[in-house]
């Protein structure tokens, strides 16, 4: 099969799929959940009282947008740069707050789902009419090229929803790496970290009682069977999540509770499972001050300051480039 694989290849998509189920232990990329489906799965999962990462930060900006929206400031404005921007459902607390005090700025939010990009644009017509908004498609090591060429005044890049935890430590460095690059001396980013703290609490916003967080999971499946005529049947996999208190790094798991064969027609791929193989999906990286400053330091980037939210589950840092 071998010598048909290149022709068959032809999208981002079919290569990575192809290389995860083929691979030993297999895995299969998080960013391929979202599609419209898998966006919607992600909005009701930020519903979930289990899932506390939304809220978390989302209290943050209502109660520290002061303090935030003074550190992005500038004499000639600036512009906003959002990596990951999702519903903007938290983002729009802090450009509410702008607007509200005559800030000059623009707004570039950059996702890699299409769906979530013109949701995003259509909700800030009604919400925010007179904001100047660009968004854009693509995913985030596509958008440093983009970053570099737009220089002309000051820049703050936000990164939230602890959407860095889905990079494990070596590939965060080289994407912290590749903003702080695009970062002049005033520019500033601005992420959010989930922090560690009762494992039990982790475990339980990644693996709801209700299964959305089963379903967003398996939507990785749904996806192959609906754009690379895949048959694979989502009963007989189960969503598996662990963390482990010393690396801080949660993992998400599709188990399959059988010995079974899947087909992928478009790969022209039999995918054989042995029962309780697994196959590795998503990461959820947690964080402590010392890790972020030792991630920092390897960066390039200089913590300019921190906010917390009441229950200190979570933390956004302001940073600055020391390149
Ligand atoms: C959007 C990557 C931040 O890892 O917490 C939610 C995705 N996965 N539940 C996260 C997710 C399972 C989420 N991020």
């Amino acid at each position: 099969m071998d010598h048909s694989i290149s022709t068959l290849i032809d999208s981002e998509f079919k290569k990575d799929v192809y290389q995860g189920l083929t691979a030993h232990p297999k895995f299969l990329l998080s960013k391929y959940i979202y599609d419209s489906q898998g966006d919607r799965l992600f909005q009701e999962i930020m519903k979930l009282p289990e899932y506390y990462l939304t809220n978390a930060e989302f209290e943050i900006f209502q109660r520290s947008k002061r303090e935030i929206c003074a550190l992005f400031e500038a004499e000639d404005g600036f512009d906003l740069i959002e990596l990951g921007a999702g519903d903007g459902k938290k983002t729009k607390v802090l450009l509410q707050y702008l607007m509200d005090n005559g800030n000059n700025f623009s707004y570039k939010p950059i996702d890699i789902s299409e769906n979530a990009i013109q949701n995003l644009e259509s909700s800030l017509k009604n919400e925010l009419p007179k904001l100047d908004v660009s968004a854009e498609i693509g995913s985030y090591f596509e958008v440093l090229d983009r970053l570099q060429k737009s220089n002309q005044r000051k820049k703050v890049i936000l990164f939230l929803g602890s959407n860095i935890g889905n990079l494990l430590h070596p590939k965060a460095i080289e994407f912290l790496k590749g903003i702080g690059g695009c970062m002049n001396k005033d520019d500033l980013l601005f992420v959010g970290f989930d922090q560690k703290k009762d494992p039990q609490t982790i475990l339980d916003a990644y693996n709801d009682p209700a299964g959305v967080t089963a379903a967003f999971n398996k939507n990785l499946l749904s996806r192959i069977n609906s754009e690379l005529g895949g048959n694979f049947d989502l009963d007989h996999f189960k969503h598996w999540e662990v963390y482990d208190p010393e690396s801080g790094t949660a993992k998400s798991y599709l188990v399959s509770t059988k010995q079974q064969q899947v087909i992928i027609d478009e790969l022209e791929l039999i995918v054989d499972f042995e029962a309780w193989e697994s196959i590795h999906t998503e990461i959820s990286q947690k964080y402590d001050d010392r890790t972020i400053e030792w991630l920092a330091e390897q960066s390039g980037l200089r913590i300019e300051t921190s906010f917390e939210d009441s229950n200190k589950l979570y933390r956004n840092y302001a940073f600055r480039s020391t390149i």
